[in-house]
């Protein structure tokens, strides 16, 4: 049985300030069910712009976006997303962030009370439920932005450098995280770093864009087995291979821009 493919964007070009910038040129490539794939490239070469044209939340200038094989038309409700600035409203508490989207879906109030718990818990939150935005540091912000969308359980996840501001030993434990609920809810990922370790340990399949005007340059399939140990897995033979393997090509993106 061939695979459902999840996202599918061809010949896909965002050109900005009436084409005098080019951010992002010809772009083309597939997300299949149940995938985690990693978009990874130097600061500015449209990694956020391929997400937001896929969201549906810009227009592309070019080329093409399928969803689930449909035409994407605007903002799908089968697509989550998670954003590189994290959005919590800072009204309301860190439970309240939470539970946001699922006030809209008619669960019984034990049920929602029972999910914030247990994202609370995932995002290691407990004690602050009751803690409202401004009181919390920057990583702990970003993880109530990170756990709103999850507890939607979309379909697809879209993820713009989730755990950017975050230190490596809270990122460490949020991947792990990450990876179970991946695993219990088998969404299809497509996640935005500029983290290559956080790309390998995570990823099916890492996606290497060029400095802008970015295009695809290289694709990598990371076949180290699951459920995997991200702290052991980093010790291992295959992993440093492919580190060394993806680290080559994304570090002449980075030697053009004179490193
Ligand atoms: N609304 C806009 N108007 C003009 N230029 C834009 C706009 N949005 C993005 N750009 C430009 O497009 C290019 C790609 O931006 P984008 O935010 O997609 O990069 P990125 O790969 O996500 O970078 P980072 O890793 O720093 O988040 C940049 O040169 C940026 O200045
Ligand atoms: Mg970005």
């Amino acid at each position: 049985m061939e695979t459902k493919r999840r996202i599918a964007v061809s010949k896909l070009s965002k050109t900005f300030q009436q084409g005098r910038i080019a951010a992002v040129q010809e772009v083309s490539f597939e997300v299949y069910d149940r995938e985690f794939v990693a978009l990874i490239g130097p600061s500015g070469c449209g990694k956020s712009t391929v997400l937001n044209m896929i969201a549906g939340l810009i227009p592309p200038s070019g080329g093409e976006i399928l969803i689930n094989d449909r035409p994407a038309q605007g903002i799908s409700p089968e697509v989550g997303y998670v954003f590189q600035k994290d959005t919590v409203f800072p009204w309301r508490t860190v439970a309240e962030n939470i539970a946001l989207g699922l006030e809209y879906k008619r669960l019984p109030r034990a049920v929602r009370q029972q999910k914030v718990a247990e994202m609370i818990r995932l995002a290691e939150l407990e004690g602050f439920e009751h803690a409202f935005p401004a009181t919390l540091s920057g990583g702990m912000r970003q993880r109530v932005a990170l756990m709103r969308t999850l507890i939607m359980e979309p379909e697809i996840l879209l993820m713009d450098e989730p755990f950017g501001a975050l230190d490596t030993h809270t990122k460490l434990r949020l991947h792990q995280a990450l990876l179970k609920l991946w695993s219990l809810h088998q969404q299809t990922v497509l996640f935005v770093t500029h983290d290559l370790n956080e790309a390998i340990s995570l990823s099916d399949r890492v996606i290497v864009m060029t400095s802008r005007p970015g295009r695809i340059k290289t694709i990598h399939t990371i076949s180290l087995p699951r459920p995997r140990d991200v702290i052991a897995i980093r010790e291992t033979a295959e992993y440093a291979e492919l580190y060394r393997e993806i680290w080559h090509s994304l570090g002449e993106e980075f030697a053009k821009n004179g490193v």
